[in-house]
């Protein structure tokens, strides 16, 4: 990698920001066609920042080793998917300090009760017990919030489940603006309109999900696996191939399956595959999964076999983040009275 392509001045772009957590062994086919792929086109026309979010990750209960592995696997996972660390900048959350330090900030703007009604505090606090859920757990919304605010992303692509975090975050950025003078871009949320809504290949009448595995696909899945799933996907009665999603839920979910990996319309792989059976279909499912995840996971183990290249790959990201990230901070800091030990 050369200097030049390091230093590519990217600076007269809007800005985007996203985030994933390292909260699985691998990332799930929805991760990439809803979101991460749009991540990939934003790196043409925009200045993208994208990180693997392992402190929002300890917010529930964990384990150290598993999440030590899962944020390698998640960042080698960012950049097999085709995020480019030359053109991107591709880093760990907890490796930008800066997102902590602003987000502390941040906290002592925010409401106690502005807090307590994000729903996604609500659910998971109700599934962990009112005992057992974390102070992290409630600030959640407000470290995402730095994550955003302290680069002046103009833009976060995040999927419908993360509006309500994005509107707190214009919130805080507006609050501490009118409170302390213009410091902070007011980021638009870029509502990642899933091109195909992939449902549960065992159960087409629930949304693929990482908590029922049987009828998820990950990315990470070894081919046996892949080829299981889809040979037992549900299907409906009658033979016919047609993209009825009311009436043939199962075959519509693989038809939009195929056209999500193929640049076709479900319309357009029914219209190709008319005439054969739902066997035909299945093996147009599997062929189209697994031509995207063998050159995939090919990428990922070669990243992961060479640690050292990959530890350089996030060092890049994390030192190019923290130029920005602090620029940010130090404006910051001033603002809000402390005093600081610049320009002594
Ligand atoms: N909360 C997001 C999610 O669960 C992850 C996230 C953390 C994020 N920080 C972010 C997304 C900043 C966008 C921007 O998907």
């Amino acid at each position: 990698m050369s200097a030049s392509v390091l230093n590519i001045d990217r600076s007269d772009r809007p800005r985007v920001l996203s985030g994933i957590q390292p909260t699985a062994d691998s990332f799930q086919i929805g991760n990439y066609l809803g979101a991460i792929r749009r991540w990939v086109t934003l790196q043409d026309t925009h200045d993208a920042y994208y990180c693997v979010v392992d402190q929002h990750a300890i917010t529930v209960d964990y384990d150290p080793a598993v999440l030590h592995r899962r944020t390698l696997v998640s960042f080698a996972q960012l950049i097999a998917s085709g995020l480019d660390p030359q053109r991107s900048t591709i880093f760990v959350q907890s490796q930008v300090p800066e997102h902590s330090q602003l987000s502390w900030v941040l906290q002592c703007i925010t409401g106690f009760g502005e807090a307590g009604r994000m729903t996604q505090f609500k659910d998971k606090s109700q599934r962990e017990g009112a005992d057992r859920s974390t102070v992290g757990l409630f600030t959640y919304p407000v470290l995402q919030a730095a994550d955003i605010l302290i680069y002046q992303a103009n833009g976060v692509p995040v999927g419908e489940d993360q509006r309500q975090h994005l509107e707190l975050t214009r919130d805080l950025a507006q609050r501490f603006n009118s409170r302390f003078g213009e410091t902070f871009v007011v980021p638009e949320p870029l509502i990642v309109r899933e091109t195909a809504k992939i449902l549960d290949l065992a159960d087409p009448g629930a949304k693929m999900s990482k908590s029922a595995p049987a009828g998820c696909l990950f990315l990470l899945d070894s081919p046996e696996v892949t080829r299981k799933k889809i040979k037992t996907a549900v299907t409906d009665s009658g033979r016919e191939i047609a993209f009825d999603p009311v009436a043939k839920p199962g075959v519509s979910n693989l038809l939009a399956l195929i056209a999500a990996f193929t640049q076709q319309t479900p319309q357009q792989v029914a219209q190709g595959l008319s005439g054969g059976g739902y066997g035909d279909l299945k093996a147009a499912a599997l062929a189209a999964v697994l031509e995207f995840q063998e050159p995939f996971q090919a990428r990922v183990n070669d990243l992961l076999s060479d640690p050292v290249a990959l530890m350089d790959y996030m060092r890049m990201g994390a030192d190019r983040a923290r130029g920005a990230a602090q620029d940010t901070l130090r404006k910051v800091y001033e603002r809000v009275g402390f005093v600081t030990l610049e320009g002594r």
